[in-house]
C-alpha cells in the first residue's frame, strides 16, 4: 500500500490524541494532529490534559467493565517503561473507600505491586484502604514529551478549530480516515454531535513537596481529597467532582477546604503544623471529559462530505461523495492518562482493520 493512501488525520492533542498518534506514527502511518488546544499551552482550560494528577488508580465505575480494565492494565506496563527516563515516576499509594465494593474487588491487584490490606488502625475511622505501589506523570510535561516523539517521527501539528467531521477529512490533503479524540469537544462538533458528553469539574492546588506518597481517599464520597505527587517535586491536591458543572473559576472556599483535607491526610505536606505552611504554586481547575455511560472507541463508517452544519444543504450534483471511516476515542472522562496507551493500541487496530478492508477492496477491483 502507498503510503498516500493510508493518511491519517487525528483531531485532538491531548494524552488520546497525542497517544493514539504516536501509535500509529511508530507503525508507519503518514498522520497530521489537527487540534484547537495543542501540548504547549499549559495554561489553556480548554482541554484537559494539562490538569490531570495524572496517577494510575482505578476508579470504580471502571472495575465493571473489562474493556476499561485492560486498558488500564496494558497502560499501567507502558508507563512503568518510562520510569527509568524521569517521564514517569514510581508511587507508594494509599487508598481508602467507605465500603469493600469501593475497593473495586481489587481486580488491578496483581497490575500494581506490593499490594496490601491495610489495618483499621491505617484508615480513617470507618473507612477500609488498601496500599499499593502505582505510579505518576507530570501532565503538561508528558503530554509535551509526546508531542516531541511524535515530531520526531516527522508528524506536523496544525492549529485549527474544526467546524465539522468534512472539514477533518478534507485537511491534510483529503483523508479516508479520522481519529477523533476531541474530549469534550465532541459535544459540539457538527457531524455527530454527542449528548452523552458531559464535564466532571475538578479543582486542584499544585503544591511544591518533597512528599512522594500518594493518599486517595474516597471514604466519604461528598469530602473527596487526594495528594498525587509527580515528577519534579510537585503534588497535585484535590479534589473535586462536579458533574456538569462548566464553571472554569477558582472557588477559594474551596481550594481552602482541599487543602485542609489533604493536610489531614499527610501533615508533611506543610513545614508548619497548619495549612499555612503548604507551599502553593497554583490554583487550577480543569474540566474532565466525560461520556455518560462509558467512553466511546469505536470505527464508524460515515459519508462525506456530510453537509452536516446545513441540513437543507445538497450536495452539488458533480460532486463525489465517497465513504469515510471515523474512529471515535473520547470520553474518557476522570481516567485518560491511565487508560491512554490501552485507547491508543485499540485505536491502531481499528485503523489497521480499515486500511485492511481498503486494500482488499481495491484488490478485487484490479
Ligand atoms: C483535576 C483533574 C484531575 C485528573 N486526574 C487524573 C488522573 O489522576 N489520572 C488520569 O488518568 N486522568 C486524570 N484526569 C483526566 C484526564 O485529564 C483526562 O481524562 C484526559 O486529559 C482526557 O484527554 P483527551 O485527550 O480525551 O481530551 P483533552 O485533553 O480535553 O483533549 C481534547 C483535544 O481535542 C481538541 N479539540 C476539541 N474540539 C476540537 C475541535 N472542534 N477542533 C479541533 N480540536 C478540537 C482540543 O483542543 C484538545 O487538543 C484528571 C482531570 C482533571 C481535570
Ligand atoms: C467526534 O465525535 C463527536 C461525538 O459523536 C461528534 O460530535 C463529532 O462530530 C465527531 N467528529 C468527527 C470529526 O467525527
Ligand atoms: C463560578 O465560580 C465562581 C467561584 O466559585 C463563582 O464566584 C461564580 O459565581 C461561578 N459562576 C457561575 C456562572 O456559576
Amino acid at each position: 500500500m502507498s503510503n498516500k493512501d493510508s493518511k491519517v488525520v487525528v483531531i485532538g492533542a491531548g494524552v488520546i490524541g497525542l497517544t493514539s498518534a504516536l501509535a500509529l506514527a511508530r507503525q508507519g502511518y503518514p498522520l497530521r494532529v489537527v487540534a484547537r488546544d495543542l501540548p504547549e499551552d499549559s495554561d489553556s482550560q480548554a482541554f484537559a490534559s494539562p490538569w490531570a494528577g495524572a496517577n494510575w488508580c482505578p476508579f470504580r465505575s471502571e472495575a465493571t467493565d473489562p474493556r476499561i480494565c485492560a486498558w488500564e492494565r496494558e497502560t499501567f506496563a507502558r508507563l512503568s517503561e518510562l520510569i527509568p527516563e524521569g517521564l514517569a515516576m514510581k508511587l507508594p499509594a494509599r487508598r481508602f473507600a467507605p465500603d469493600e465494593a469501593d475497593l473495586l474487588g481489587s481486580w488491578y491487584q496483581d497490575v500494581v505491586h506490593s499490594y496490601r490490606i491495610l489495618t483499621p488502625s491505617e484508615c480513617p475511622k470507618g473507612a477500609l484502604g488498601v496500599a499499593f505501589e502505582t505510579l505518576s506523570v507530570n501532565a503538561p510535561v508528558y503530554i509535551r514529551w509526546l508531542a516531541d516523539e511524535l515530531r520526531k517521527l516527522g508528524v506536523e501539528f496544525e492549529r485549527r478549530t474544526l467546524l465539522s467531521l468534512d472539514q477533518a477529512f478534507e485537511s491534510f490533503g483529503g483523508v479516508s480516515l479520522v481519529i477523533n479524540a476531541t474530549g469534550l469537544g465532541a459535544k459540539s462538533l457538527g457531524g455527530v454531535e454527542d449528548p452523552l458528553v458531559e464535564p466532571i469539574r475538578g479543582q486542584t492546588v499544585l503544591i511544591k513537596t518533597d512528599v512522594t506518597d500518594c493518599t486517595m481517599d474516597g471514604s466519604n464520597p461528598s469530602a473527596p481529597a487526594y495528594i498525587i505527587p509527580r515528577p519534579g517535586g510537585e503534588a497535585v491536591c484535590g479534589g473535586s467532582y462536579g458533574t456538569g458543572d462548566w464553571n472554569l473559576s477558582v472557588d477559594p472556599a474551596l481550594a481552602k477546604t482541599i487543602l485542609e483535607r489533604c493536610f489531614k491526610l499527610d501533615p508533611r505536606i506543610s513545614s508548619t503544623n497548619s495549612i499555612s505552611g503548604i507551599k502553593v504554586l497554583r490554583h487550577n481547575v480543569g474540566l474532565r471529559p466525560s461520556r455518560v455511560g462509558h467512553p466511546r472507541l469505536e470505527a464508524e463508517r460515515v459519508i462525506v462530505p456530510s453537509y452536516s452544519l446545513n441540513p437543507h444543504a445538497r450536495p452539488p450534483a458533480d460532486e463525489k461523495r465517497r465513504v469515510g471511516t471515523v474512529v471515535h476515542a473520547y470520553g474518557v472522562g476522570p481516567a485518560g492518562y491511565q487508560v491512554s496507551w490501552g485507547v491508543a493500541k485499540e485505536v491502531k487496530e481499528l485503523v489497521n482493520e480499515h486500511f485492511a478492508k481498503q486494500e482488499g477492496k481495491r484488490a478485487a477491483k484490479l
